[in-house]
């Protein structure tokens, strides 16, 4: 999508880190927009950053895992400002841990913010793009913890690795539509993700504080990854980053380049099985299919 001026934008977990920096890129484009979130003294606190400024942003305080509050949502929108072209699916929401200390409140949360709430995004905005037929785009938040995997990210890994796919599709889907797709996969970026559990729900929350944990190593340090997160890439770039992939119609929009042989040396393992299954299956002469 080259012209962005003027066009509408929505930003789910827009009132903090990645999202809100999306939401300042789109805005110094020329593009309308909403900045939707659950947390609403973070959204009062993100839109007073707009202002003084010609922008127009609105707020709107939806839970991306409520069906009918997303549809809500999206008709608020066009309420607003008429159409939406640019969906952000973004919210998102982390726990830690090994599997087998993972509880189904871990597994609800985690999965319904990461993987429903980008659903519910296409679900509530799709039709409505593809009926005012002037082009749209989707940007989907997935991390690179959906191409690899990491010990004690397991249930987070599962929703990204989710959403990774689901993104594949619809750009295949949807570029007939004159709908583009771009899937966000950042590693470590400098936001508040490690204080998800500030908006976790009560009847999702178990005994163990799983979202703290994201903070602490297996022996309960917090200072190493203190550290590391005050290293880490400010989520501005990456809001940059957003609006070229929207500009140049990028699908993948890989932030952190160190990744590039983790992904590789998945993608060789594979390769290697591939070999060792056709071996078998000309040992056993399995010809069939
Ligand atoms: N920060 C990282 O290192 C990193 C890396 C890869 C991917 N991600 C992904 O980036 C996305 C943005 O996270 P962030 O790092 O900016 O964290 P963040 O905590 O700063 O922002 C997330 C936002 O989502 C909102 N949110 C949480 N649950 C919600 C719900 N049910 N409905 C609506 N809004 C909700 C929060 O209020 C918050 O404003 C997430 O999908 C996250 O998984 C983050």
């Amino acid at each position: 999508m080259k012209d962005l001026a003027g066009k509408v934008a929505f930003i789910t977990g827009g009132a903090s880190g990645m999202g809100l920096a999306m939401a300042h890129s789109l805005s110094a484009a020329g593009m309308k927009v909403v900045i939707a979130d659950i947390e609403q003294q973070a959204l009062d606190a993100a839109l007073k950053q707009f202002s003084d400024s010609n922008s127009e942003v609105i707020g709107i305080c939806v839970d991306v895992t409520r069906r009918e509050a997303m549809e809500q949502a999206a008709a608020e929108t066009e309420a607003a400002f008429e159409k939406v072209h640019v969906v952000c699916n973004n919210a998102g929401v982390a726990v830690g841990g090994a599997m087998d200390t993972m509880t189904y409140k871990d597994w609800d949360w985690v999965m319904g913010v990461n993987l429903d709430g980008v659903v519910n995004g296409v679900q509530a905005f799709l039709p409505r793009i593809k009926a005012h037929g002037e082009g749209g785009y989707f940007v989907n938040t997935a991390s690179m913890a959906g191409h690899i995997p990491v010990p004690s990210l397991g249930v987070y890994n599962t929703s990204k690795f989710a959403v990774v796919g689901m993104s594949e599709v619809m750009h295949m889907e949807l570029a007939a539509h004159n709908i583009g797709v771009s899937v966000l996969c950042p590693g470590v970026v400098r936001t508040n993700i490690f204080a998800s559990g500030r908006n976790r729900p009560d009847e999702l929350t178990g005994a163990i504080d799983t979202a703290a944990a994201l903070l602490q190593d297996e022996g309960g340090n917090e200072e190493q990854l203190a550290a590391m997160l005050a290293s880490a890439l400010d989520a501005s770039a990456v809001g940059d980053m957003v609006l070229h992939a929207i500009q140049t119609d990028e699908f993948y929009i890989f932030t952190h380049p160190e990744f590039k042989d983790p992904v590789a040396v998945r993608a060789a393992e594979m390769s290697a099985s591939f070999d060792r299954w056709r071996a078998y299956r000309e040992t056993h002469n399995i010809t069939q299919g």
